[in-house]
């Protein structure tokens, strides 16, 4: 720290300014009297995307593997393994001199149509926030920095560079930052990428509120906020408002402004030492790990056959698989021998190798015959010789396996998708098959959900393979096999249609704004609350065996919230091979002063089991697994009363319900004010205190006004009526009982509240 400021007064204006800039489009400005190196980001997230020549923005990147994108990884539900990932990735920076990998990208999934959904883990923002932690410490465990992105309320590409998103704070907070706060304060991300868009008005690149009161101040994030690649609209601006570094570089223009803001006072020279200080913290950390070197290739690319086989979910089963002794096989679908396994965009990785899914097939299946045919072809157009020649030979085999992957032009940064279908060939082609072969398993590869509800029926079995990295053919071919148990999980919900999706008439906005209608509402929060049917819920999939899970337990009937409370269950693996479950515990609470989802995600651990085999898994559920936000007391609140723990294998398949009771530890300030409803002040402490012995003599005055509490007088309910009136108002019954104006005995009773004459 003393080098720093050090350096920070030894160093002039002109080199301060540069260094809050970016050099070329991947690296920092170095200072070399100074001994100040550059530092090298490269893209992510799931692999490095190193550019040899820094210079150049988008150009075929240096050989590196490929690893499942995100909502492949998110499907694990396994924190152990993306952490291992993270590890393999920062072996990959260290290979190909890489200080920054960018990633994780830890937004919420929104809308399924978000066309970069494939970059992010989920629409839950506390699974989001343990997986994006544990990339991150993956990662830097090994001396290399993260870029956790895109900071905040980027949830859509359409308009991205600035849409508006408008949101109320409770969304914000419980909805859109709780992964990044995770993220923030688990991992210690080494820096923060700004999201492009705006947030109720401001651009991410100027947000003093995200970037210095929350994420700064309120969450200690210690390392350098970076921009997305061109979101500074404002330097100056941007420095204020919390943005260290701005990339890509070379920006003349930027640095001179800088300088010139500073000299001509527009610029306090404190703000800017305060961004040099925080780049230079990660430059020199970044120097601690040299930088040279190679890594396993071989490893890796096992690795990543491991996390795409972890995250493969089985849909739908009904017994055909694991595959056996079938010996004529029908192999339908061009990405059987062109895998779909990344998406488009910054993310693009150049892999060290591919596995092709139909040669990884034939390895587990022996002598078996595998009859290929196309299916579809590689643009959208309709050939419907390509259906008869896949009818042809599915009915004549023993199964029929049909790979279908969404267009590769469908799923990208920077546009988002106009649809949840397969393509019309796809969905003929799917129904085809199926209608002459029962036997069909339908494996699927796209980013984020499709709609199914036209064709599942007719399947056999569905697997969703997502976007599964370079090495998914193999994966695909163990889980079709059994090589490997199936254990993925859904991180998002499958919608039967999008018109049930929790967005849909609100996305994606117009005239430059998206109103975030749905509130905290979004993903299983929305279905839930809606009853809304889905094609298959969040936390949901299949497995080759069975468990059961026995004897709940929790820590304590009634606890205190900063105790918190911790959960047990016995899972048995109840079936003949060993496979993973994933054990999900939820909270409902009874009763709340403003409305909560039916139920929340707080705490999942995933545990492995022989056939026969039991064991305990214990989840610690704390203060936040309890709070809501409340906007009016600025903070997160507990409110006594009871809750449910909710122990279950997915949101919709709960099988244990426990009731506990909490006692909230808080002492609230009165958020007491003239508006305040009769309701509020007594629900308030001291306002219930205060108004106590008024409201005895109101209540009675009432009953006999409204006719002896029966609502003779005017057919209504009059506490029903009256409790949801502003005091002022109220007291305008009282009549010629009043002895001052309604609005002064409102601001008597406040003072007395608050213990001051207002
Ligand atoms: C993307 C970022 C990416 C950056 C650098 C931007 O367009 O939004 O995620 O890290 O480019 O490629």
């Amino acid at each position: 720290m003393t080098k720093i400021n050090d350096l920070i007064k030894n160093m002039s204006l002109e080199e301060k300014a540069a260094l809050c800039t970016g050099a070329t489009a991947w690296t920092t400005t170095p200072i070399e009297h100074l001994g100040i190196p550059e530092l090298t980001v490269s893209d992510g997230p799931h692999g490095v995307r190193r550019v040899a020549d820094v210079n150049t923005l988008i150009a075929t990147s240096l050989p590196a593997t490929c690893f499942p994108t995100a909502s492949c990884m998110a499907s694990t539900w396994d924190v152990d393994l993306i952490h291992v990932m993270g590890n393999a990735i920062a072996e990959e920076c260290i290979a190909l001199k890489v200080d920054i990998v960018l990633g994780p990208g830890t937004n919420m999934k929104r809308t399924p149509l978000g066309g970069r959904n494939f970059e992010y883990f989920s629409e839950d923002p506390y699974l989001a926030g343990q997986l994006a932690a544990s990339f991150i410490n993956g990662v830097q465990s090994k001396g290399v920095g993260t870029s956790l992105k895109h900071y905040a309320t980027n949830n859509q590409e359409y308009q991205r560079l600035t849409i508006n998103a408008v949101m109320d704070e409770r969304t914000l907070r419980e909805i859109y930052l709780p992964a990044f706060e995770t993220a923030v304060k688990k991992g210690k991300p080494w820096t923060v990428m700004c999201a492009y868009n705006k947030l109720n008005g401001a651009y991410g690149s100027e947000n003093h509120k995200l970037l210095v009161d929350i994420l700064k101040e309120e969450w200690g994030f210690e390392g350098f906020v970076v921009s997305d690649w061109g979101a500074v609209h404002d330097r100056v601006a941007s420095l204020i408002g919390g943005l260290d570094l701005e990339m890509p570089g070379p920006r003349e223009q930027r640095v001179k402004a800088v300088i010139e803001a500073v000299r001509s006072g527009v610029l306090d020279e404190s703000v800017l030492d305060e961004s040099v200080r925080r780049i230079l913290g990660i430059v020199f950390k970044a120097a601690e790990t040299s930088k040279d070197g190679s890594f396993d290739i071989a490893a890796h690319h096992a690795l990543a056959r491991r996390i795409a086989s972890e995250g493969i979910v089985l849909l739908k089963n009904n017994g055909i698989l694991p595959l056996k002794e079938q010996k004529h096989i029908a192999v339908i679908g061009r990405a059987a021998k062109k895998a779909y396994f990344q998406g488009g965009g910054s993310s693009h990785i150049n892999p060290t190798r591919v596995d092709i899914p139909l040669d990884e097939l034939q390895k587990l299946a022996g002598d078996a015959e595998l009859i290929y045919s196309e299916g579809y072809r590689e643009d959208e157009n309709l050939d419907q010789s390509l259906i008869d020649e896949a009818i042809n030979k599915a009915r004549h085999a023993d199964v029929a396996l049909l790979y279908i992957c969404l267009p590769e032009s469908k799923e990208s940064e920077g546009y988002d998708r106009n649809d949840l279908d397969l393509t019309l060939q796809q969905v003929a082609l799917i129904k085809a098959v199926t209608t002459v072969q029962p036997k069909t398993i339908v494996i699927l590869n796209n980013g984020s959900p499709v709609v199914m509800s036209e064709w599942i029926g007719g399947t056999a079995a569905v697997l969703e393979a997502w976007m599964m990295g370079q090495a998914g053919g193999g994966a695909i071919a163990d889980v079709l096999y059994g090589v490997v148990n199936p254990s993925g999980k859904l991180a998002e919900t499958y919608p039967l249609k999008l018109v049930d999706t929790p967005a849909y008439i609100n996305y994606p906005g117009e005239n430059g704004e998206v109103r975030y209608g749905e509130g905290i509402f979004i993903g299983y929060r929305y279905y839930d609350a809606k009853e809304v049917l889905t094609q298959f819920p969040f936390g949901y999939g299949m497995s080759y065996t069975t468990f059961i899970f026995k004897n709940p337990k929790v820590s304590a009937a009634t606890f205190k919230d900063v105790d918190g409370l911790m959960v047990s269950v016995d899972v048995t693996n109840t079936g003949m091979v060993a496979g993973k479950e994933v054990v999900q515990v939820y909270v409902h609470d009874h009763k709340s002063r403003l409305v909560r989802p039916p139920k929340e995600l707080k705490g999942f651990a995933k545990v492995e089991l022989q056939p026969g085999e039991t064991k305990t898994v214990t989840l610690r559920l704390d203060f936040r697994a309890f709070a809501y936000y409340h906007p009016a007391y600025k903070q997160w609140i507990t409110e006594d009363g009871e809750f449910d723990i909710l122990i279950g294998a997915s949101s919709t398949d709960i099988r244990w319900a426990q009731t506990v009771t909490l006692q909230s530890t808080q002492d609230l300030p009165s958020i007491l004010k003239r508006e305040s409803t009769l309701r509020d002040w007594m629900e308030d402490p001291r306002g219930k205190r205060v108004l106590d012995p008024l409201f005895q003599k109101i209540n009675a005055q009432m009953q006999t006004m409204f006719g002896g509490g029966e609502g003779e007088a005017a057919g209504m309910d009059p506490m029903g009526f009256l409790m949801d009136m502003p005091l002022s108002d109220l007291f305008q019954f009282l009549g010629s009982a009043l002895t001052t104006s309604p609005e002064d005995m409102v601001n008597g009773l406040l003072a007395k509240v608050y213990g001051t004459d207002l």
